[in-house]
């Protein structure tokens, strides 16, 4: 096995072909939903119920997801490379896949933690909360989701990872979503930085970024078979 150290940010766009909506472009969940109204900390206290739909519908659609081939390549990579996955999406189908080293930037909607304290969270062997389930200090559960205008606790641990990559792989996200998009500033400049996206936004990329045009469920197993030939 290469001793080289593969760190793999993905965003919504791994998902997408599991089913799971992407949350920007013509058909992404902020364009039927208004971020004020749902994943924000003013949303909960305005209408908490609304909330709770909104991310009962979304932890209903990733339990009845499944790991696509972009997800399970990933697997396979773990033979060929230390890699390390972090990942921006709340959804399991990294865990699910089978993945090992997981971080998540932005919660798990398969768990809920205390409106109160955000520190205590709790597996959900079920698909919906409801306003009836209390932490065990009698607050409220909400979803384990990292709301805009909140604290990302794994950032700097994410920090971490990222500055002594050897290979950046960076997957389905469209960079849009701060701070976990200055990530790719963490990379050494030894690092080679890779994009597979078929429609990268061109933000945060520079002449150093290898852009790879398409979708994750195919680009991501030829690029793994090829690293596993070439150890490039
Ligand atoms: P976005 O919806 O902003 O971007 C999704 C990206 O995936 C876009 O660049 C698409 O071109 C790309 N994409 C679509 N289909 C793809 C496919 N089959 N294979 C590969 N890429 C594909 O999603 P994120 O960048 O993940 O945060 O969004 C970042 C954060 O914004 C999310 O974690 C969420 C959201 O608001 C919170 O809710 C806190």
């Amino acid at each position: 096995m290469s001793t080289k150290k593969i760190v793999v940010f993905t965003g919504a766009g791994i998902s997408a072909e599991s089913g799971l909506q992407t949350f920007r472009g013509t058909d992404g969940l902020w364009e039927g939903h208004r971020i004020e109204d749902v994943a924000t900390p003013e949303a909960w206290i305005k209408d908490p119920e609304k909330v709770l739909r909104f991310y009962n519908i979304r932890r209903k659609a990733c339990r009845e997801a499944q790991p696509n081939a972009g997800h399970l390549a990933l697997v396979e990579l773990e033979k060929y490379a230390n890699v390390h996955i972090i990942t921006q999406n709340i959804d399991d189908l990294h865990e699910r896949a089978g993945s090992k080293n997981i971080l998540h930037l932005h919660g798990e909607i398969m768990k809920a933690q205390s409106s109160r304290e955000s520190r205590l969270v709790y597996p959900l062997d079920k698909d919906e909360i409801t306003l009836d389930d209390v932490c065990e200090l009698g607050s409220p559960l909400r979803p384990h989701v990292v709301w805009f205008g909140e604290y990302a606790p794994n950032m700097m641990i994410a920090n971490r990872v990222v500055s002594d990559a050897d290979i950046l792989l960076v997957v389905g996200t469209s960079l849009k979503v701060y701070p976990a998009a200055y990530l790719l500033d963490e990379a050494p400049d030894s690092c080679k930085i890779i994009l597979i996206d078929p429609n990268p936004n061109a933000i945060r990329l520079n002449s150093k970024v290898e852009i790879i045009k398409g979708k994750a469920a195919s680009e991501l197993p030829k690029w793994i078979e090829n690293f596993a030939k070439y150890n490039f």
